[in-house]
């Protein structure tokens, strides 16, 4: 993706409960979060570990969503909690605690995974069970962090920025993001937004971005929506639903 396209990467802004819309930088990022937890979840869970092909894939894949969390949780604490205690001292500090223990989880989890892949196959299966309860425990607790992030973080950015300062942040978020890590955020957020919002991204993408760069985008998507989203968003892209 182009520097440009960076922008892109935008989550819309939405309603929130106090009626006046308020930009929302937690809600699609959070989306693509839940959905590549629980993709990689249930991945774990079915693991075949008689099959090294199938047990080093969904280990890849397990290694890739651990490096998506560091770098999230990066991106959170560098700008989201910066700009939240700039204008309101400790207020981002219950979240950046869950930060550590999170990155304590992730050390622990990648360390089972390698243990995993070097497993005899008598060992192999019990330790695949443990691997994927603990997983299942990491992203549960994630789930209750990110909901205190759409509503305590959110109620704190709300109330001390304008959206123009919390979309100029985001921005600044976003493009510290290098390309390769952008296409997995598009494969995890495209398929996962509702198709009104698909359309908003892939339109901004669609300014950002060289056509065959977007064809590849929608390309790597495809294969993740069901026919009938496939054809909302080839519309909104401006291109063939049959190409
Ligand atoms: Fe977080």
């Amino acid at each position: 993706m182009s520097t440009s396209t960076l922008d892109a990467v935008r989550p819309a802004t939405t309603v929130n409960t106090a009626a006046a819309p308020r930009f929302d930088m937690y809600a699609w990022i959070h989306k693509a979060l839940r959905a590549f937890m629980s993709d990689t979840l249930v991945r774990i869970g079915r693991l075949d570990v008689s099959d090294p092909a199938d047990r080093d894939a969904g280990l890849a894949q397990l290694n890739e969503l651990l490096d998506f969390c560091c770098d999230h949780i990066r991106h959170e604490n560098d700008f989201i909690h910066t700009a939240i205690e700039a204008r309101r001292p400790a207020g981002a500090s219950r979240v950046a605690g869950e930060h550590v223990d999170h990155l304590d989880s992730i050390d622990a989890l990648r360390s089972e995974a390698a243990g995993l892949a070097a497993a005899p196959a008598a060992s192999a299966p019990a330790l695949a069970l443990r691997l994927y309860r603990h997983l299942a425990l990491f992203v549960a607790e994630n789930f209750e962090h990110m909901h205190v992030e759409e509503t305590q973080h959110n109620a704190m950015l709300w109330e001390q920025y304008s959206d123009a300062e919390l979309v100029a942040l985001h921005d600044r978020l976003v493009a510290s993001i290098p390309p390769a890590g952008q296409l997995l955020v598009a494969r995890w957020m495209l398929p996962m937004l509702p198709p009104v919002d698909r359309a908003l991204l892939v339109g901004d993408m669609k300014a950002g971005m060289p056509p065959e760069a977007l064809l590849g985008v929608l390309t790597m998507v495809r294969p993740h929506l069901d026919a009938a989203g496939w054809r909302k968003l080839a519309l909104a892209a401006g291109v063939a639903p049959g190409a």
